[in-house]
């Protein structure tokens, strides 16, 4: 097995006012490369604080987090920017589009402002489109489309420039089960046709049967290993 994800120790502390929260504690995970990995538990029980912490968007109080090896908690910021601008690709729970693009300009901005040429934007603006089975749908802007296709194109826009890894927090949360279930089927073929790597949150249990790999937190603790 091949790990691209591992934390060692890692404490995440928020003081506010007088008070701090410990909203992770020792988390110990490993995220494996092609594999879909969830992480699952109850509001406030530290999921988007993890996510983060791995997508490098924040750093751990206490621990470290090791990309292909390498401690990117005590890397200097600009290298950190570029890992998560190149190998990384980030889906949130509210779909944040463009209203005024259409799905195709949505995802080919994303890749202009990635650096890519244009022949290439626009080749793989409409690989990916396919991948998510929107081929159909380019030309919609997003107010002209579904909940759940209106995530497709957030996720052909987070893949679009060939990430190693993406990270989703809560994607399915504003969609019904079958379309949240949709969504992850796409996370699974993604995987299958291009190589990536896949973390996302949910508390819907029936997410995790689609999962290679589920962590439970609680309370800002793994309890399921
Ligand atoms: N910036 C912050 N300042 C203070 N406390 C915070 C901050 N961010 C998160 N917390 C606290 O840390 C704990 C974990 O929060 P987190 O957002 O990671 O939970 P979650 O599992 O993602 O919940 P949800 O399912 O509601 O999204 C919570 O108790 C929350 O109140
Ligand atoms: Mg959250």
């Amino acid at each position: 097995m091949s790990l691209i994800i591992r934390t060692e120790n890692i404490d995440r502390d928020f003081i506010s006012g007088r008070e701090t929260v410990h909203a992770l504690k020792n988390v110990n995970i490993k995220i494996e490369r092609g594999m879909l990995t969830i992480l699952r538990g109850r509001s406030g029980s530290g999921k988007t604080t993890l996510i983060n912490l791995l997508g490098a968007l924040d750093y751990p109080t206490k621990g470290k987090v090791f990309f292909d090896d390498k401690d990117i908690t005590h890397m200097h910021q600009t290298e950190r920017d570029e890992l998560r601008r190149k190998d990384m690709g980030f889906i949130f729970q509210s779909v944040a589009l463009i209203s005024l693009m259409s799905a195709y300009e949505n995802v080919e901005f994303a890749l202009r402002i990635a650096g890519f040429g244009l022949k290439e934007r626009r080749d793989r603006a409409s690989e990916c489109l396919n991948l998510v089975g929107l081929a159909k749908r380019m030309t919609h802007r997003p107010g002209e489309l579904s909940g759940g296709e209106q995530q497709r194109v957030a996720i052909a826009r987070a893949i679009s420039h060939k990430p190693k890894i993406v990270f989703a927090d809560e994607p399915t949360a504003e969609l019904d089960t079958a379309m949240g279930i949709q969504v992850v089927g796409i996370f699974r073929k993604l995987i299958e046709i291009e190589g990536v790597t896949i973390v996302m949150t949910t508390h819907d249990p029936s997410m995790l049967d689609l999962a290679d790999r589920v962590y439970t937190l609680e309370d800002g603790e793994i309890v399921n290993e």
